[in-house]
């Protein structure tokens, strides 16, 4: 099929870009031998977890159980959920998952390792964890040191759990310029601490699991990390672009829209909006801009309402006639695939690849 047959707006997926980012990032890890579990919340489609780990990872990534179970269809050698699990329903369905393959869980209190230990007990499964800690986002994980330390022994002691290792999100890191190097040189004495204060307590472990996409290509510098949980890599989006650890030419997804209204001065309305691109905005810069339009990088996605897209051409290269179409990179492209029901794989204008984003809208 010809890209120009697509119905818009129509989630599009460059495929010899996504396999550069694929491959780069496999190499990355493997020269410097830091193993790889990407995080599957970017693409949600199980033929994508399976090409990853075709290219060396050790392991996939998920946030959530249901995600978890659409993610098995890749066969993954090892899963991590890197988020708390509460309730026997959802703790009832990672057993069933931990009978297929290996399971790990990131957690951050005493509550979630006892239900997760009862759960494993009753189901005669061993489930690896990792202690969470915060190292600045101030989302999840206990601090750094004692509070640590004594999660670890807890979890330790616990039946049918193995404390694997450590585990945290620099979520806060957004832009490697001079304040990022220094919040990564930071990070490493956290981790440096935090891996000898444990030691002094008796205990080893294997895995310090970190990692995003704009600290990525610095992974290497952070000392004592064994393992790098990265998503967006394999797309990439105006956000990874903003942090600078891609170029512009790096995006592999974009949304094509088609043109409904240019019948305001200066403006034209496309056929997608907060639903099609999420309302997300520039992460490093909190910028209220919503993509860039590839047609004409001048225009600026300056609003938008649920199915419309308010593009501000003042500043365009060009005009656009009612009908045609535009591509348009999203600022955040995780949240933008679980927006659409299908995305298509393309190689210049062919569309080669048809998949469902089986792993969208798995909120339990
Ligand atoms: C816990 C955790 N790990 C890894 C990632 C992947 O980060 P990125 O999308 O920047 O690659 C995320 C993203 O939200 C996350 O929440």
């Amino acid at each position: 099929m010809h890209i120009s047959e697509l119905d818009t707006p129509a989630l599009v997926i460059d495929l010899d870009v996504m396999e550069r980012n694929l491959e780069r990032v496999s190499n990355y890890a493997r020269d410097h031998k830091l193993r790889l579990r990407p995080h599957t919340k970017t693409h949600k489609i199980p033929a994508l977890g399976r090409r990853q780990i075709e290219l060396g990872a050790a392991g996939l990534t998920v946030a959530k159980v249901g995600e978890a179970e659409v993610m098995l269809a890749a066969d993954p050698p090892d899963l991590l959920v890197a988020y708390p699990v509460l309730g026997g329903q959802k703790l009832a369905r990672l057993m069933k998952i931990a009978k297929r393959t290996r399971v790990s869980v990131a957690l951050d209190s005493l509550t979630a390792a006892r239900q997760l230990s009862e759960a494993a007990a009753a189901s005669g499964v061993e489930i690896g964890v990792l202690a969470e800690m915060d190292v600045g986002l101030g989302r999840v994980g206990v601090d750094p040191g004692p509070q640590l330390v004594d999660l670890s022994k807890a979890i330790e002691k616990l039946p049918n759990l193995r404390l694997a290792g450590i585990a945290f999100y620099p979520g806060h890191i957004k832009q490697m310029d001079d304040a990022g190097i220094a919040a990564l040189e930071k990070l490493s004495r956290v981790i440096e601490e935090t891996l000898e204060q444990l030691s002094a307590a008796g205990i080893n472990v294997d895995i310090v699991s970190g990692g995003s996409t704009p600290a990525l290509w610095h992974s290497h510098c952070v000392r004592g990390l064994t393992e790098i949980r990265p998503g967006t890599y394999i797309f990439n989006d105006r956000n990874t672009v903003a942090s600078g650890a891609c170029r512009p030419e790096d995006c592999a997804a974009s949304i094509i829209t088609t043109v409904v209204s240019n019948a305001r001065p200066g403006l034209m309305m496309v056929d997608g909006g907060s639903k099609t691109f999420s309302s997300d905005r520039l992460g490093p810069t909190g910028e209220a801009t919503f993509g860039y339009v590839l047609e004409a990088p001048g225009a600026t996605y300056v609003r938008q309402n649920e199915e419309h897209g308010y593009i501000d051409l003042r500043h365009s290269e060009r005009s656009f006639e009612v009908g045609e179409r535009v591509r348009i990179i999203p600022n955040h492209i995780c949240v933008a695939m679980n927006l659409h029901e299908t995305v298509f794989g393309v190689r210049g204008e062919e569309v080669k690849e048809m998949w469902r984003v089986e792993g969208r809208g798995k909120l339990q």
